[in-house]
């Protein structure tokens, strides 16, 4: 009886547990929970423009995109809509998740590769994508400087790497509603900064940091979802 009770409050242990302790939503089993909630949240126009916009920070000919931590797949629905010729690949900790993606995908009629993946030891070879993506996904992982190096690793010469990521700094909530009134994206938003303030949160000085330390150039930094966000591109040298 004793040894099951231990074995149950291990097991919720567990559940929960991350680098970051209790709670956190570093845990791939937390994202498994709260995958179908997440999807339903984030399937709101401004998150998908959110999505979308990283296109303009990929080679205007990129043919294999690799997306990290791609969720429940708004990222590639969104992308693949702006870039119908590209390849896509979906990376994810969870299976939930990965699931979701799928069925969202074929809904969408868009193929993607999707594989159960840590972004901190990517299954793939050398320089084999043109683009490498993330959506609000880097602020959560445990090494970013690991993850950013996997990600230049994995790109051919003259690829580029952007991210969504969570910005430092105040927002209003007169400034979120400028951004979307859809209650789907005003509910998501508040666990968003929550969850980004106990995690990770970028400026543009923290963010191309971050990209030079992990050796890509060509950085830029701008402003996403009406200053809650911001995206942080690069290029991997080489290949001119
Ligand atoms: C906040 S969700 C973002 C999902 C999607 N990109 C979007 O913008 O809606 C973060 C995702 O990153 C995944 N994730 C967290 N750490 C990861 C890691 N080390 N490797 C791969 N995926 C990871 C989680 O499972 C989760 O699906």
């Amino acid at each position: 009886m004793d040894g099951e009770r231990i074995a149950g409050q291990s097991a919720v242990r567990s559940l929960f547990a991350s680098e970051k302790g209790p709670f956190s939503m570093a845990s791939p089993r937390l994202f498994d929970l709260g995958a179908d909630l997440y999807a339903a949240y984030t399937d709101n126009a401004p998150w998908r423009a959110s999505c979308a916009a990283l296109a303009g920070h990929l080679p205007a000919d990129a043919r294999r995109v690799l997306d990290l931590g791609c969720g429940p797949g708004t990222t590639i629905a969104a992308l693949a809509a702006v870039m119908p010729e590209t390849r896509w690949v979906g990376g994810d900790l969870s299976g939930r998740m990965l699931r979701l993606a799928k069925w969202r995908l074929r809904g969408a009629g868009v193929a993607a590769q999707l594989t159960r993946l840590d972004a901190l030891a990517l299954p793939l070879a050398d320089a084999s994508v043109d683009g490498v993506v993330g959506h609000s996904f880097l602020y959560l992982v445990a090494d970013e400087h690991r993850a950013l190096r996997e990600a230049w690793r994995v790109l051919r010469p003259g690829g580029r790497v952007a991210c969504m990521e969570p910005a430092a700094g105040y927002v209003s909530p007169a400034g979120i509603w400028r951004v979307g009134r859809d209650p789907r994206f005003l509910f998501s938003i508040p666990p968003w900064r929550a969850m980004s303030r106990r995690h990770r949160r970028y400026t543009p000085a923290s963010f191309a940091r971050a990209l030079r330390a992990a050796g890509f150039g060509d950085i830029r930094c701008t402003p996403a979802l009406g200053g809650l966000g911001i995206i942080g591109s690069g290029r991997r040298g080489g290949g001119d």
